[in-house]
Protein backbone atom coordinates (compact mmCIF):
# COMPACT_ATOMS: atom_id res chain seq x y z
CA UNK A 1 0.00 0.00 0.00
CA UNK A 2 1.19 3.10 -0.56
CA UNK A 3 -0.24 6.27 1.72
CA UNK A 4 0.10 9.85 2.22
CA UNK A 5 -0.11 10.58 -1.59
CA UNK A 6 -0.23 14.26 -1.54
CA UNK A 7 -1.32 14.32 -5.87
CA UNK A 8 -1.59 11.32 -7.43
CA UNK A 9 -1.42 12.03 -11.59
CA UNK A 10 -2.78 9.84 -14.31
CA UNK A 11 -3.75 10.07 -17.73
CA UNK A 12 -6.71 8.60 -18.48
CA UNK A 13 -6.84 5.12 -20.05
CA UNK A 14 -8.22 6.76 -23.13
CA UNK A 15 -9.21 10.01 -23.67
CA UNK A 16 -7.01 13.43 -23.44
CA UNK A 17 -7.51 14.70 -19.35
CA UNK A 18 -4.94 13.98 -16.87
CA UNK A 19 -6.56 12.82 -14.13
CA UNK A 20 -5.54 14.83 -10.71
CA UNK A 21 -6.85 12.91 -7.23
CA UNK A 22 -5.53 14.09 -4.04
CA UNK A 23 -4.65 12.87 -0.53
CA UNK A 24 -5.29 9.05 -1.74
CA UNK A 25 -4.05 5.91 -1.33
CA UNK A 26 -3.05 2.96 -4.28
CA UNK A 27 -2.93 -0.59 -3.00
CA UNK A 28 -0.44 -2.95 -5.15
CA UNK A 29 -1.07 -6.42 -5.48
CA UNK A 30 1.80 -9.12 -7.00
CA UNK A 31 3.55 -5.88 -9.07
CA UNK A 32 -0.04 -4.12 -10.06
CA UNK A 33 -2.16 -2.05 -9.46
CA UNK A 34 -5.01 -3.18 -7.41
CA UNK A 35 -7.16 -0.50 -6.32
CA UNK A 36 -6.72 3.14 -5.67
CA UNK A 37 -9.24 5.93 -3.70
CA UNK A 38 -9.30 8.55 -1.34
CA UNK A 39 -7.29 8.11 1.59
CA UNK A 40 -10.65 7.55 3.84
CA UNK A 41 -11.59 4.59 1.82
CA UNK A 42 -8.61 3.07 2.23
CA UNK A 43 -8.46 -0.74 3.18
CA UNK A 44 -7.48 -1.59 6.59
CA UNK A 45 -3.36 -1.16 7.06
CA UNK A 46 -2.53 -4.59 9.32
CA UNK A 47 -0.88 -7.01 7.94
CA UNK A 48 0.12 -4.92 5.04
CA UNK A 49 3.76 -3.44 3.52
CA UNK A 50 3.16 0.43 3.75
CA UNK A 51 5.12 3.06 2.10
CA UNK A 52 3.89 6.23 3.44
CA UNK A 53 4.92 9.13 0.90
CA UNK A 54 4.47 11.68 3.11
CA UNK A 55 2.71 14.22 0.56
CA UNK A 56 4.38 13.68 -2.54
CA UNK A 57 3.45 13.54 -5.84
CA UNK A 58 3.19 10.24 -7.76
CA UNK A 59 2.76 9.71 -11.00
CA UNK A 60 3.75 6.84 -13.52
CA UNK A 61 6.38 5.38 -13.99
CA UNK A 62 8.18 7.46 -16.89
CA UNK A 63 8.59 5.82 -20.28
CA UNK A 64 11.55 6.60 -22.66
CA UNK A 65 10.90 5.21 -25.82
CA UNK A 66 14.46 6.37 -28.13
CA UNK A 67 17.41 6.02 -26.63
CA UNK A 68 21.05 5.23 -28.19
CA UNK A 69 22.38 4.31 -24.47
CA UNK A 70 24.44 1.35 -24.46
CA UNK A 71 27.54 2.32 -26.28
CA UNK A 72 31.33 2.89 -25.75
CA UNK A 73 33.58 5.98 -25.75
CA UNK A 74 32.61 9.55 -25.01
CA UNK A 75 32.76 12.07 -27.61
CA UNK A 76 33.37 15.71 -25.73
CA UNK A 77 35.79 17.18 -28.39
CA UNK A 78 33.17 16.65 -30.87
CA UNK A 79 30.54 18.52 -28.66
CA UNK A 80 32.91 21.51 -27.83
CA UNK A 81 33.45 22.17 -31.51
CA UNK A 82 29.68 22.18 -32.40
CA UNK A 83 29.69 24.19 -29.08
CA UNK A 84 31.44 26.55 -31.65
CA UNK A 85 29.54 26.21 -34.36
CA UNK A 86 30.62 23.17 -36.13
CA UNK A 87 27.64 21.05 -38.21
CA UNK A 88 26.82 17.79 -37.39
CA UNK A 89 28.29 15.28 -39.55
CA UNK A 90 28.16 11.09 -39.40
CA UNK A 91 32.00 11.34 -38.29
CA UNK A 92 31.06 11.80 -34.89
CA UNK A 93 28.83 8.26 -34.69
CA UNK A 94 31.46 6.33 -36.48
CA UNK A 95 34.06 7.11 -34.01
CA UNK A 96 31.18 5.63 -31.12
CA UNK A 97 31.36 2.84 -33.59
CA UNK A 98 35.21 2.43 -33.98
CA UNK A 99 34.93 2.57 -30.03
CA UNK A 100 31.78 -0.05 -29.98
CA UNK A 101 34.15 -2.60 -32.43
CA UNK A 102 37.00 -2.63 -29.69
CA UNK A 103 34.86 -2.55 -26.50
CA UNK A 104 34.23 -6.02 -24.94
CA UNK A 105 30.62 -7.00 -24.12
CA UNK A 106 32.15 -6.61 -20.22
CA UNK A 107 32.98 -3.18 -20.94
CA UNK A 108 29.16 -2.23 -22.62
CA UNK A 109 27.89 -3.55 -19.97
CA UNK A 110 29.43 -1.55 -17.38
CA UNK A 111 29.05 1.30 -19.24
CA UNK A 112 24.94 0.74 -19.89
CA UNK A 113 24.23 0.03 -16.46
CA UNK A 114 26.22 3.23 -15.19
CA UNK A 115 23.58 5.26 -17.67
CA UNK A 116 20.24 3.13 -17.13
CA UNK A 117 20.55 3.32 -13.19
CA UNK A 118 20.95 6.64 -13.60
CA UNK A 119 17.88 7.03 -15.98
CA UNK A 120 16.21 4.53 -13.11
CA UNK A 121 16.98 7.55 -10.54
CA UNK A 122 15.21 10.05 -12.37
CA UNK A 123 12.27 8.22 -12.35
CA UNK A 124 12.69 6.45 -15.55
CA UNK A 125 10.91 2.42 -15.53
CA UNK A 126 11.15 1.38 -19.35
CA UNK A 127 13.50 2.35 -21.85
CA UNK A 128 14.05 1.82 -25.30
CA UNK A 129 17.60 0.75 -26.14
CA UNK A 130 18.82 0.84 -29.81
CA UNK A 131 21.78 -0.96 -31.40
CA UNK A 132 23.39 0.62 -33.97
CA UNK A 133 26.90 1.10 -33.10
CA UNK A 134 28.29 -1.78 -34.42
CA UNK A 135 27.39 -1.12 -37.84
CA UNK A 136 28.45 -5.34 -39.07
CA UNK A 137 26.70 -8.35 -38.19
CA UNK A 138 29.00 -9.28 -35.25
CA UNK A 139 28.96 -6.08 -33.59
CA UNK A 140 25.71 -5.41 -33.87
CA UNK A 141 24.76 -8.77 -32.57
CA UNK A 142 26.88 -7.85 -29.52
CA UNK A 143 25.48 -4.54 -28.55
CA UNK A 144 22.18 -6.69 -28.64
CA UNK A 145 23.36 -9.10 -26.44
CA UNK A 146 24.41 -6.85 -24.02
CA UNK A 147 20.63 -5.12 -24.01
CA UNK A 148 19.23 -8.42 -23.26
CA UNK A 149 21.50 -8.73 -20.23
CA UNK A 150 21.17 -5.42 -19.06
CA UNK A 151 17.08 -6.46 -19.19
CA UNK A 152 17.75 -9.19 -17.06
CA UNK A 153 20.26 -8.10 -14.18
CA UNK A 154 18.06 -4.40 -14.07
CA UNK A 155 15.31 -3.60 -12.39
CA UNK A 156 13.90 -1.37 -15.31
CA UNK A 157 12.77 -2.78 -18.70
CA UNK A 158 14.40 -2.74 -21.97
CA UNK A 159 13.09 -2.99 -25.36
CA UNK A 160 14.98 -3.43 -27.73
CA UNK A 161 15.68 -2.43 -31.16
CA UNK A 162 17.89 -3.21 -34.42
CA UNK A 163 19.68 -0.21 -36.11
CA UNK A 164 21.74 -1.91 -38.05
CA UNK A 165 20.71 1.09 -40.49
CA UNK A 166 22.14 4.31 -38.59
CA UNK A 167 25.09 5.06 -40.70
CA UNK A 168 27.32 4.01 -43.35
CA UNK A 169 30.44 2.00 -41.95
CA UNK A 170 34.00 3.52 -43.19
CA UNK A 171 34.83 2.30 -46.29
CA UNK A 172 31.16 0.70 -47.39
CA UNK A 173 29.48 1.71 -50.54
CA UNK A 174 25.65 2.69 -49.66
CA UNK A 175 24.41 -0.08 -52.06
CA UNK A 176 26.67 -2.51 -50.28
CA UNK A 177 26.03 -1.64 -47.11
CA UNK A 178 22.47 -2.17 -47.50
CA UNK A 179 22.72 -5.31 -48.61
CA UNK A 180 24.54 -6.65 -45.54
CA UNK A 181 21.93 -4.98 -43.44
CA UNK A 182 18.84 -7.38 -45.33
CA UNK A 183 21.32 -10.15 -44.29
CA UNK A 184 21.52 -8.85 -40.99
CA UNK A 185 17.91 -9.21 -40.08
CA UNK A 186 16.62 -13.02 -40.30
CA UNK A 187 19.86 -13.59 -38.11
CA UNK A 188 18.80 -10.79 -35.45
CA UNK A 189 15.63 -12.05 -35.55
CA UNK A 190 16.38 -15.68 -34.87
CA UNK A 191 18.60 -15.05 -32.68
CA UNK A 192 15.49 -12.95 -30.32
CA UNK A 193 17.47 -9.89 -29.82
CA UNK A 194 15.33 -7.11 -31.20
CA UNK A 195 11.85 -6.51 -30.88
CA UNK A 196 11.99 -3.21 -33.39
CA UNK A 197 13.93 -2.22 -35.99
CA UNK A 198 14.58 1.57 -36.76
CA UNK A 199 16.11 3.37 -39.90
CA UNK A 200 17.74 7.05 -39.61
CA UNK A 201 16.12 8.03 -42.62
CA UNK A 202 18.17 11.21 -43.88
CA UNK A 203 19.18 12.98 -46.73
CA UNK A 204 23.37 11.51 -46.17
CA UNK A 205 22.17 8.37 -44.19
CA UNK A 206 19.60 6.31 -45.81
CA UNK A 207 17.07 7.42 -48.40
CA UNK A 208 13.44 6.91 -47.98
CA UNK A 209 14.07 4.22 -50.67
CA UNK A 210 16.44 2.36 -49.04
CA UNK A 211 14.50 2.78 -45.79
CA UNK A 212 11.64 1.27 -47.36
CA UNK A 213 13.36 -1.59 -48.53
CA UNK A 214 15.19 -1.94 -44.80
CA UNK A 215 11.76 -1.93 -42.65
CA UNK A 216 9.73 -3.74 -45.58
CA UNK A 217 12.16 -6.43 -44.28
CA UNK A 218 11.98 -6.17 -40.83
CA UNK A 219 8.28 -6.17 -41.10
CA UNK A 220 8.31 -9.11 -43.40
CA UNK A 221 10.78 -10.89 -40.66
CA UNK A 222 7.94 -10.09 -38.10
CA UNK A 223 9.29 -6.90 -36.29
CA UNK A 224 7.66 -3.76 -35.52
CA UNK A 225 8.79 -0.54 -36.98
CA UNK A 226 10.35 2.78 -35.94
CA UNK A 227 11.76 5.59 -38.00
CA UNK A 228 14.43 8.29 -37.24
CA UNK A 229 12.32 10.96 -39.44
CA UNK A 230 12.33 14.58 -41.02
CA UNK A 231 15.36 15.75 -38.40
CA UNK A 232 17.40 18.03 -40.15
CA UNK A 233 15.80 17.92 -43.42
CA UNK A 234 11.97 17.05 -44.65
CA UNK A 235 12.54 14.52 -46.97
CA UNK A 236 9.13 12.31 -46.54
CA UNK A 237 9.90 10.07 -43.28
CA UNK A 238 6.65 10.77 -42.05
CA UNK A 239 4.66 9.57 -44.97
CA UNK A 240 7.46 6.29 -45.14
CA UNK A 241 6.69 6.13 -41.60
CA UNK A 242 2.68 6.10 -42.32
CA UNK A 243 2.82 4.27 -45.96
CA UNK A 244 4.52 0.64 -43.58
CA UNK A 245 2.84 1.21 -40.81
CA UNK A 246 4.96 1.84 -38.06
CA UNK A 247 4.15 2.18 -34.57
CA UNK A 248 6.47 5.15 -33.90
CA UNK A 249 8.26 8.32 -36.35
CA UNK A 250 10.87 10.10 -34.31
CA UNK A 251 12.35 13.31 -34.09
CA UNK A 252 10.18 14.99 -37.12
CA UNK A 253 11.59 18.87 -36.43
CA UNK A 254 11.06 19.11 -40.54
CA UNK A 255 7.45 17.18 -40.76
CA UNK A 256 5.63 18.99 -43.11
CA UNK A 257 1.96 19.54 -42.69
CA UNK A 258 0.97 16.37 -45.29
CA UNK A 259 3.36 14.22 -42.92
CA UNK A 260 1.18 15.38 -40.10
CA UNK A 261 -2.04 14.36 -42.02
CA UNK A 262 -0.46 11.24 -42.62
CA UNK A 263 0.87 9.79 -39.37
CA UNK A 264 -2.79 10.95 -37.91
CA UNK A 265 -4.35 9.17 -40.58
CA UNK A 266 -2.20 5.89 -40.12
CA UNK A 267 -2.11 5.56 -36.03
CA UNK A 268 2.03 6.51 -36.58
CA UNK A 269 3.14 7.89 -32.89
CA UNK A 270 5.12 10.83 -33.33
CA UNK A 271 7.60 10.67 -30.64
CA UNK A 272 9.37 14.07 -29.90
CA UNK A 273 12.97 14.28 -28.51
CA UNK A 274 13.66 18.09 -27.38
CA UNK A 275 17.42 17.30 -26.11
CA UNK A 276 18.49 17.23 -29.45
CA UNK A 277 17.53 20.23 -31.23
CA UNK A 278 18.23 21.96 -27.40
CA UNK A 279 21.78 20.39 -27.85
CA UNK A 280 22.64 21.39 -31.22
CA UNK A 281 20.58 24.54 -31.80
CA UNK A 282 18.41 23.69 -33.52
CA UNK A 283 14.70 24.05 -34.32
CA UNK A 284 12.00 22.29 -32.02
CA UNK A 285 9.35 19.60 -33.78
CA UNK A 286 6.11 21.66 -34.30
CA UNK A 287 4.43 20.07 -31.52
CA UNK A 288 1.32 22.09 -31.13
CA UNK A 289 0.70 21.82 -35.16
CA UNK A 290 0.68 17.72 -34.13
CA UNK A 291 -1.85 18.04 -31.28
CA UNK A 292 -4.17 20.19 -33.25
CA UNK A 293 -4.31 17.57 -35.30
CA UNK A 294 -4.93 15.36 -32.49
CA UNK A 295 -1.72 13.41 -32.87
CA UNK A 296 -0.99 11.76 -29.61
CA UNK A 297 2.35 13.11 -28.88
CA UNK A 298 5.31 10.62 -27.16
CA UNK A 299 8.14 12.45 -25.73
CA UNK A 300 11.50 10.73 -25.09
CA UNK A 301 15.27 11.65 -24.82
CA UNK A 302 17.08 10.15 -27.50
CA UNK A 303 20.15 9.93 -25.30
CA UNK A 304 23.30 9.15 -27.62
CA UNK A 305 26.96 9.90 -26.94
CA UNK A 306 26.56 12.25 -29.99
CA UNK A 307 23.76 14.52 -30.27
CA UNK A 308 21.99 14.69 -26.61
CA UNK A 309 23.32 13.53 -23.84
CA UNK A 310 20.30 14.41 -21.65
CA UNK A 311 19.20 10.66 -19.77
CA UNK A 312 16.20 11.96 -17.70
CA UNK A 313 12.51 12.55 -18.64
CA UNK A 314 12.20 15.12 -15.90
CA UNK A 315 14.49 17.41 -17.71
CA UNK A 316 12.32 16.25 -21.08
CA UNK A 317 9.19 17.44 -20.16
CA UNK A 318 10.77 20.57 -18.76
CA UNK A 319 12.09 21.41 -21.89
CA UNK A 320 8.74 20.63 -23.69
CA UNK A 321 6.81 22.71 -21.72
CA UNK A 322 9.60 25.87 -22.05
CA UNK A 323 10.88 25.42 -25.75
CA UNK A 324 7.60 23.35 -27.42
CA UNK A 325 4.59 25.26 -26.37
CA UNK A 326 3.21 22.02 -24.56
CA UNK A 327 1.17 22.27 -21.13
CA UNK A 328 2.90 20.23 -18.49
CA UNK A 329 -0.33 17.88 -18.62
CA UNK A 330 0.01 17.49 -22.34
CA UNK A 331 3.93 16.61 -21.59
CA UNK A 332 3.45 14.48 -18.64
CA UNK A 333 0.50 12.02 -20.91
CA UNK A 334 3.60 12.23 -23.80
CA UNK A 335 6.43 10.88 -20.99
CA UNK A 336 3.72 8.06 -19.32
CA UNK A 337 0.89 6.48 -22.22
CA UNK A 338 1.76 8.03 -24.93
CA UNK A 339 5.32 6.83 -24.44
CA UNK A 340 4.49 3.39 -23.75
CA UNK A 341 2.12 3.36 -26.68
CA UNK A 342 5.19 4.28 -29.02
CA UNK A 343 6.61 1.19 -27.57
CA UNK A 344 3.22 -0.81 -28.52
CA UNK A 345 2.74 -1.41 -24.58
CA UNK A 346 -0.46 -1.01 -23.47
CA UNK A 347 0.39 -2.42 -19.75
CA UNK A 348 1.75 0.71 -18.40
CA UNK A 349 2.24 4.51 -18.25
CA UNK A 350 -0.87 4.70 -16.54
CA UNK A 351 -2.04 4.47 -13.12
CA UNK A 352 -5.48 2.53 -12.84
CA UNK A 353 -5.98 -0.83 -11.74
CA UNK A 354 -4.75 -4.06 -13.76
CA UNK A 355 -1.89 -1.81 -14.85
CA UNK A 356 1.70 -2.50 -13.72
CA UNK A 357 2.94 -1.24 -10.52
CA UNK A 358 5.58 1.52 -12.21
CA UNK A 359 5.68 4.87 -10.21
CA UNK A 360 7.40 7.65 -9.08
CA UNK A 361 7.15 9.75 -6.06
CA UNK A 362 8.26 13.43 -6.55
CA UNK A 363 8.93 15.73 -3.70
CA UNK A 364 6.84 18.34 -4.70
CA UNK A 365 3.63 20.45 -3.53
CA UNK A 366 1.96 20.13 -6.97
CA UNK A 367 2.82 18.29 -10.29
CA UNK A 368 2.65 21.71 -11.78
CA UNK A 369 5.92 22.39 -10.25
CA UNK A 370 7.84 19.71 -12.39
CA UNK A 371 8.84 21.96 -14.86
CA UNK A 372 9.45 24.85 -12.90
CA UNK A 373 11.88 22.98 -10.30
CA UNK A 374 14.32 22.20 -13.32
CA UNK A 375 17.25 20.88 -12.61
CA UNK A 376 16.25 19.58 -9.12
CA UNK A 377 16.60 16.42 -6.96
CA UNK A 378 13.56 15.72 -7.20
CA UNK A 379 12.57 12.44 -7.16
CA UNK A 380 12.15 10.65 -3.95
CA UNK A 381 10.90 6.86 -4.70
CA UNK A 382 10.74 4.93 -7.65
CA UNK A 383 8.87 2.04 -8.07
CA UNK A 384 9.18 -1.36 -10.28
CA UNK A 385 6.65 -3.68 -10.57
CA UNK A 386 5.58 -2.41 -6.82
CA UNK A 387 9.05 -2.81 -5.47
CA UNK A 388 11.03 0.08 -4.33
CA UNK A 389 13.76 0.27 -6.20
CA UNK A 390 15.55 3.65 -5.82
CA UNK A 391 14.82 5.59 -2.23
CA UNK A 392 16.56 9.16 -2.34
CA UNK A 393 19.12 9.25 0.89
CA UNK A 394 20.65 12.65 2.22
CA UNK A 395 23.32 11.65 3.80
CA UNK A 396 25.01 12.86 7.20
CA UNK A 397 25.60 16.77 7.27
CA UNK A 398 23.16 17.21 3.89
CA UNK A 399 20.51 15.97 5.66
CA UNK A 400 17.79 19.15 5.93
O1 LIG B 1 19.09 10.20 -32.80
N1 LIG B 1 19.92 10.72 -35.47
C1 LIG B 1 20.60 9.70 -35.42
N2 LIG B 1 21.18 9.17 -34.37
C2 LIG B 1 21.35 9.83 -33.15
C3 LIG B 1 22.69 10.44 -33.05
C4 LIG B 1 23.70 9.39 -32.85
C5 LIG B 1 25.09 9.88 -32.65
O2 LIG B 1 25.48 11.00 -33.05
O3 LIG B 1 25.85 9.06 -32.08
C6 LIG B 1 20.17 10.75 -32.91
O4 LIG B 1 20.30 11.97 -32.81
FE1 LIG C 1 18.04 8.71 -32.17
Amino acid sequence: MITGIGQLITPQVQGPELVVLEDCYIRINEGRIAALGPLEEAPPLRGRKVLDVEGGVVLPGLVDPHTHAVFAGTREEEFLRRCRGERYTSGGIRATVAAVRAASEEELYRNGRHFLLEMLRSGTTTVEVKSGYGLDLENELKLLRVIKRLNEDLPLDLVPTFLGAHALPEGKGSSEYLEEVLAMIPKVKSAGLAEFCDVFCEPGFFSVEESRKILSACRAAGLKLKLHADEFQNSGGAELAAELGAVSADHLLKVSDEGIARLREAGVIPVLLPGTPFTLNAEYAPARKMLAAGLPVALATDFNPGTCLINSMLFIIALTVMKMGMTVEEALIAATRNAARALALEDRGVIAPGKLADLVVLDLKSYRQISYFLGHDLVKYVLKRGEVVYARAHPGLCQD
